[in-house]
Protein backbone atom coordinates (compact mmCIF):
# COMPACT_ATOMS: atom_id res chain seq x y z
CA UNK A 1 0.00 0.00 0.00
CA UNK A 2 1.55 3.21 -0.83
CA UNK A 3 1.55 5.71 2.33
CA UNK A 4 -0.40 9.06 1.54
CA UNK A 5 2.45 12.08 1.17
CA UNK A 6 1.90 15.29 2.71
CA UNK A 7 0.78 17.89 0.57
CA UNK A 8 3.71 20.46 -0.01
CA UNK A 9 1.14 23.37 1.55
CA UNK A 10 1.13 21.62 5.09
CA UNK A 11 3.51 22.81 7.07
CA UNK A 12 4.95 25.56 9.29
CA UNK A 13 5.64 29.14 7.04
CA UNK A 14 5.52 33.11 7.04
CA UNK A 15 2.91 34.19 5.30
CA UNK A 16 -0.20 37.02 5.08
CA UNK A 17 -3.28 35.99 6.32
CA UNK A 18 -6.64 38.10 6.68
CA UNK A 19 -7.99 38.81 9.62
CA UNK A 20 -11.21 36.16 9.22
CA UNK A 21 -8.67 33.50 8.40
CA UNK A 22 -6.77 34.69 11.54
CA UNK A 23 -9.83 34.73 13.78
CA UNK A 24 -10.53 30.94 12.58
CA UNK A 25 -7.47 29.67 13.59
CA UNK A 26 -6.92 31.03 17.12
CA UNK A 27 -10.86 29.95 17.91
CA UNK A 28 -9.60 26.23 16.75
CA UNK A 29 -6.62 25.77 17.85
CA UNK A 30 -7.46 28.04 21.22
CA UNK A 31 -10.58 25.57 21.65
CA UNK A 32 -8.08 22.54 20.79
CA UNK A 33 -5.16 23.47 23.00
CA UNK A 34 -7.10 24.99 26.03
CA UNK A 35 -6.77 21.58 27.93
CA UNK A 36 -2.69 21.01 26.98
CA UNK A 37 -2.11 25.02 28.04
CA UNK A 38 -3.91 24.65 31.46
CA UNK A 39 -2.26 21.43 31.98
CA UNK A 40 1.19 22.62 31.25
CA UNK A 41 0.63 26.19 32.70
CA UNK A 42 -1.93 26.28 35.10
CA UNK A 43 0.24 25.68 38.20
CA UNK A 44 2.33 28.50 37.06
CA UNK A 45 -0.35 31.00 36.60
CA UNK A 46 -2.63 29.58 39.52
CA UNK A 47 -6.09 30.53 39.96
CA UNK A 48 -6.55 33.64 41.65
CA UNK A 49 -2.95 35.19 40.92
CA UNK A 50 -2.33 38.34 38.07
CA UNK A 51 1.23 36.47 36.16
CA UNK A 52 2.16 38.93 33.29
CA UNK A 53 4.72 36.76 32.05
CA UNK A 54 6.93 33.70 32.13
CA UNK A 55 9.48 35.72 33.65
CA UNK A 56 7.20 35.53 36.75
CA UNK A 57 6.12 39.49 37.54
CA UNK A 58 3.17 39.83 39.26
CA UNK A 59 0.64 42.33 39.29
CA UNK A 60 0.63 42.41 42.94
CA UNK A 61 4.33 43.52 43.27
CA UNK A 62 4.17 45.49 39.83
CA UNK A 63 1.24 47.86 40.03
CA UNK A 64 0.88 48.40 36.53
CA UNK A 65 -2.87 48.76 36.40
CA UNK A 66 -2.47 51.09 39.01
CA UNK A 67 -4.98 51.45 41.99
CA UNK A 68 -7.84 48.88 40.93
CA UNK A 69 -10.10 49.05 43.99
CA UNK A 70 -13.29 50.29 42.73
CA UNK A 71 -12.69 50.21 38.91
CA UNK A 72 -14.62 48.47 36.12
CA UNK A 73 -11.57 46.47 34.41
CA UNK A 74 -11.68 44.40 31.27
CA UNK A 75 -9.16 41.46 30.85
CA UNK A 76 -9.25 40.72 27.18
CA UNK A 77 -8.18 37.55 25.79
CA UNK A 78 -8.33 36.03 29.41
CA UNK A 79 -7.86 32.24 29.01
CA UNK A 80 -8.63 30.67 32.29
CA UNK A 81 -8.99 34.47 34.29
CA UNK A 82 -7.05 33.76 37.38
CA UNK A 83 -5.71 37.29 36.80
CA UNK A 84 -9.41 38.64 36.74
CA UNK A 85 -10.34 36.48 39.52
CA UNK A 86 -7.10 38.60 41.42
CA UNK A 87 -8.78 42.13 40.52
CA UNK A 88 -11.94 40.98 42.16
CA UNK A 89 -10.08 39.71 45.01
CA UNK A 90 -8.60 43.52 44.90
CA UNK A 91 -12.27 45.20 44.84
CA UNK A 92 -12.29 45.49 41.29
CA UNK A 93 -15.38 45.15 39.22
CA UNK A 94 -14.31 42.91 36.45
CA UNK A 95 -15.13 41.15 32.76
CA UNK A 96 -12.98 38.76 31.65
CA UNK A 97 -13.29 38.02 27.86
CA UNK A 98 -12.00 35.72 25.40
CA UNK A 99 -12.48 34.35 21.93
CA UNK A 100 -12.29 30.55 22.61
CA UNK A 101 -14.96 28.82 24.66
CA UNK A 102 -12.30 26.05 25.24
CA UNK A 103 -10.73 28.71 27.42
CA UNK A 104 -13.13 29.62 28.88
CA UNK A 105 -14.68 26.59 29.96
CA UNK A 106 -11.07 26.39 32.43
CA UNK A 107 -12.04 29.53 33.96
CA UNK A 108 -15.61 28.06 34.85
CA UNK A 109 -13.67 25.51 35.99
CA UNK A 110 -11.54 27.79 38.48
CA UNK A 111 -14.27 29.78 39.51
CA UNK A 112 -15.42 26.34 40.47
CA UNK A 113 -12.62 25.66 42.60
CA UNK A 114 -11.86 28.95 43.89
CA UNK A 115 -15.10 30.36 44.84
CA UNK A 116 -14.09 33.47 42.96
CA UNK A 117 -16.83 34.31 40.02
CA UNK A 118 -16.62 37.05 37.58
CA UNK A 119 -18.39 37.79 34.30
CA UNK A 120 -17.16 36.03 31.14
CA UNK A 121 -17.59 37.26 28.05
CA UNK A 122 -17.29 35.17 24.15
CA UNK A 123 -16.35 37.45 21.86
CA UNK A 124 -13.43 38.75 19.74
CA UNK A 125 -11.21 41.69 20.57
CA UNK A 126 -11.60 43.59 17.50
CA UNK A 127 -15.34 43.99 17.96
CA UNK A 128 -16.07 44.82 21.74
CA UNK A 129 -19.39 43.99 22.58
CA UNK A 130 -19.30 47.04 25.12
CA UNK A 131 -20.74 50.76 25.08
CA UNK A 132 -17.97 53.56 24.61
CA UNK A 133 -16.76 54.55 27.64
CA UNK A 134 -17.37 51.65 29.83
CA UNK A 135 -14.12 50.63 31.52
CA UNK A 136 -11.53 52.24 33.62
CA UNK A 137 -8.74 49.61 32.64
CA UNK A 138 -8.33 47.53 30.13
CA UNK A 139 -5.37 44.49 30.41
CA UNK A 140 -4.17 41.73 28.83
CA UNK A 141 -1.48 39.09 29.81
CA UNK A 142 -0.63 37.63 26.53
CA UNK A 143 -3.81 37.65 25.00
CA UNK A 144 -5.87 38.63 21.49
CA UNK A 145 -3.03 41.35 20.38
CA UNK A 146 -0.38 38.70 18.86
CA UNK A 147 -3.39 36.47 17.29
CA UNK A 148 -4.92 39.41 15.36
CA UNK A 149 -3.85 40.80 11.95
CA UNK A 150 -5.29 44.33 12.76
CA UNK A 151 -4.03 44.85 15.99
CA UNK A 152 -4.13 48.28 15.39
CA UNK A 153 -7.90 47.80 15.43
CA UNK A 154 -7.69 46.14 18.77
CA UNK A 155 -5.65 49.34 19.99
CA UNK A 156 -8.70 51.41 18.49
CA UNK A 157 -11.37 49.45 20.03
CA UNK A 158 -9.44 49.51 23.53
CA UNK A 159 -9.27 53.40 23.35
CA UNK A 160 -13.18 53.29 22.48
CA UNK A 161 -14.15 51.36 25.56
CA UNK A 162 -12.09 53.16 27.78
CA UNK A 163 -13.43 56.00 29.91
CA UNK A 164 -10.82 59.27 29.15
CA UNK A 165 -8.08 58.58 31.11
CA UNK A 166 -8.20 55.22 31.19
CA UNK A 167 -5.67 52.64 31.22
CA UNK A 168 -4.52 50.03 28.80
CA UNK A 169 -1.58 47.58 29.62
CA UNK A 170 -0.46 44.52 28.14
CA UNK A 171 2.08 42.56 27.75
CA UNK A 172 3.04 40.12 24.62
CA UNK A 173 6.40 38.61 23.44
CA UNK A 174 9.11 41.12 23.06
CA UNK A 175 9.84 41.69 19.43
CA UNK A 176 12.84 41.12 19.55
CA UNK A 177 12.68 37.15 19.82
CA UNK A 178 11.65 36.94 16.38
CA UNK A 179 14.74 37.24 14.94
CA UNK A 180 15.44 33.60 17.24
CA UNK A 181 14.43 30.24 16.76
CA UNK A 182 11.27 29.48 19.24
CA UNK A 183 13.53 27.26 21.26
CA UNK A 184 14.53 27.52 24.80
CA UNK A 185 18.07 26.10 24.84
CA UNK A 186 21.50 26.68 22.55
CA UNK A 187 19.97 26.79 19.12
CA UNK A 188 17.71 29.74 20.08
CA UNK A 189 20.71 31.85 20.59
CA UNK A 190 21.71 32.46 17.17
CA UNK A 191 19.39 34.91 14.82
CA UNK A 192 17.86 33.59 12.16
CA UNK A 193 14.96 35.62 11.12
CA UNK A 194 15.04 39.12 9.94
CA UNK A 195 13.25 41.07 12.63
CA UNK A 196 11.82 43.33 10.39
CA UNK A 197 9.85 40.56 8.20
CA UNK A 198 6.44 41.27 9.73
CA UNK A 199 4.60 38.61 7.58
CA UNK A 200 2.90 35.96 10.51
CA UNK A 201 4.02 32.58 11.33
CA UNK A 202 1.26 30.36 10.00
CA UNK A 203 1.05 26.59 10.79
CA UNK A 204 -1.67 25.41 7.70
CA UNK A 205 -2.52 21.91 7.16
CA UNK A 206 -2.31 20.32 3.89
CA UNK A 207 -5.54 22.46 1.63
CA UNK A 208 -3.51 25.58 2.96
CA UNK A 209 -5.98 26.32 5.87
CA UNK A 210 -4.33 28.33 9.01
CA UNK A 211 -4.19 26.01 12.11
CA UNK A 212 -2.30 28.69 13.88
CA UNK A 213 -1.52 31.65 13.55
CA UNK A 214 0.98 34.62 15.48
CA UNK A 215 1.42 37.65 14.34
CA UNK A 216 4.63 40.14 14.92
CA UNK A 217 5.19 43.72 14.79
CA UNK A 218 8.61 45.71 15.75
CA UNK A 219 8.92 47.77 19.24
CA UNK A 220 8.19 51.24 16.90
CA UNK A 221 5.04 49.84 15.13
CA UNK A 222 3.51 48.68 18.58
CA UNK A 223 3.78 52.49 19.24
CA UNK A 224 2.51 53.70 16.43
CA UNK A 225 -0.16 51.45 17.02
CA UNK A 226 -1.20 52.83 20.33
CA UNK A 227 -0.18 56.41 19.74
CA UNK A 228 -2.54 56.17 16.27
CA UNK A 229 -5.14 54.95 18.77
CA UNK A 230 -4.70 58.09 21.24
CA UNK A 231 -3.16 56.63 23.89
CA UNK A 232 0.13 58.01 25.43
CA UNK A 233 2.86 55.05 26.60
CA UNK A 234 3.71 55.92 30.12
CA UNK A 235 6.02 53.05 30.15
CA UNK A 236 7.25 49.77 28.37
CA UNK A 237 8.72 47.20 30.59
CA UNK A 238 11.11 44.54 30.08
CA UNK A 239 10.66 42.06 33.05
CA UNK A 240 14.13 40.83 33.68
CA UNK A 241 14.60 37.08 34.41
CA UNK A 242 14.61 36.50 38.16
CA UNK A 243 17.42 35.26 39.72
CA UNK A 244 17.01 31.67 40.86
CA UNK A 245 13.69 31.27 38.41
CA UNK A 246 14.74 27.75 36.74
CA UNK A 247 10.80 27.30 35.01
CA UNK A 248 11.31 26.83 31.41
CA UNK A 249 7.62 28.08 29.63
CA UNK A 250 8.02 27.46 25.75
CA UNK A 251 10.82 29.12 24.73
CA UNK A 252 11.27 31.15 27.30
CA UNK A 253 14.45 29.68 29.61
CA UNK A 254 16.77 30.94 32.35
CA UNK A 255 19.49 30.57 29.44
CA UNK A 256 17.96 33.23 27.18
CA UNK A 257 16.24 35.15 30.20
CA UNK A 258 19.91 36.06 31.57
CA UNK A 259 20.81 37.56 27.74
CA UNK A 260 17.87 39.43 26.26
CA UNK A 261 14.20 39.97 27.17
CA UNK A 262 11.43 37.65 26.53
CA UNK A 263 8.48 40.23 27.31
CA UNK A 264 7.07 43.42 26.74
CA UNK A 265 4.59 44.90 28.68
CA UNK A 266 2.88 48.73 27.40
CA UNK A 267 1.74 50.76 29.97
CA UNK A 268 -0.62 53.39 28.29
CA UNK A 269 -3.56 55.80 29.41
CA UNK A 270 -5.64 57.61 27.27
CA UNK A 271 -5.79 61.67 27.85
CA UNK A 272 -8.68 62.99 30.34
C1 LIG B 1 -1.39 32.88 25.31
S1 LIG B 1 -3.08 32.79 25.76
C2 LIG B 1 -3.07 33.87 27.19
C3 LIG B 1 -4.17 33.56 28.16
C4 LIG B 1 -4.06 34.25 29.51
N1 LIG B 1 -4.11 35.71 29.37
C5 LIG B 1 -2.81 33.82 30.22
O1 LIG B 1 -2.01 34.68 30.66
O2 LIG B 1 -2.65 32.61 30.39
C6 LIG B 1 -3.87 33.77 24.51
C7 LIG B 1 -5.36 33.95 24.69
O3 LIG B 1 -5.82 34.93 23.75
C8 LIG B 1 -7.09 34.48 23.27
N2 LIG B 1 -7.38 35.12 21.98
C9 LIG B 1 -6.79 34.87 20.78
N3 LIG B 1 -7.32 35.66 19.83
C10 LIG B 1 -8.26 36.42 20.43
C11 LIG B 1 -9.15 37.44 19.98
N4 LIG B 1 -9.17 37.83 18.70
N5 LIG B 1 -10.00 38.01 20.86
C12 LIG B 1 -10.00 37.62 22.16
N6 LIG B 1 -9.17 36.67 22.67
C13 LIG B 1 -8.30 36.08 21.81
C14 LIG B 1 -6.93 32.97 23.18
O4 LIG B 1 -8.16 32.31 23.09
C15 LIG B 1 -6.14 32.67 24.45
O5 LIG B 1 -6.98 32.41 25.54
Amino acid sequence: MIEAQPSPAAGALRRAVTDNESRAASRHWWDLDADDYQEEHGSFLGDVDFVWCPEGLREADAGLLGEVRGRRILELGAGAAAGARWLDGQGADVVALDLSAGMLQHARAAADRSGVTVPLVQADALALPFATSSFDVVCTAFGAIPFVADSGMVMKEVARVLKPGGRWVFSITHPMRWIFLDEPGEEGLVATHPYFDRRPYVEQDADGVPSYVEQHRTLGDRIRELVGAGFVLNDLVEPEWPEGHDQIWGQWSPLRGRLFPGTAIFVSHLPS
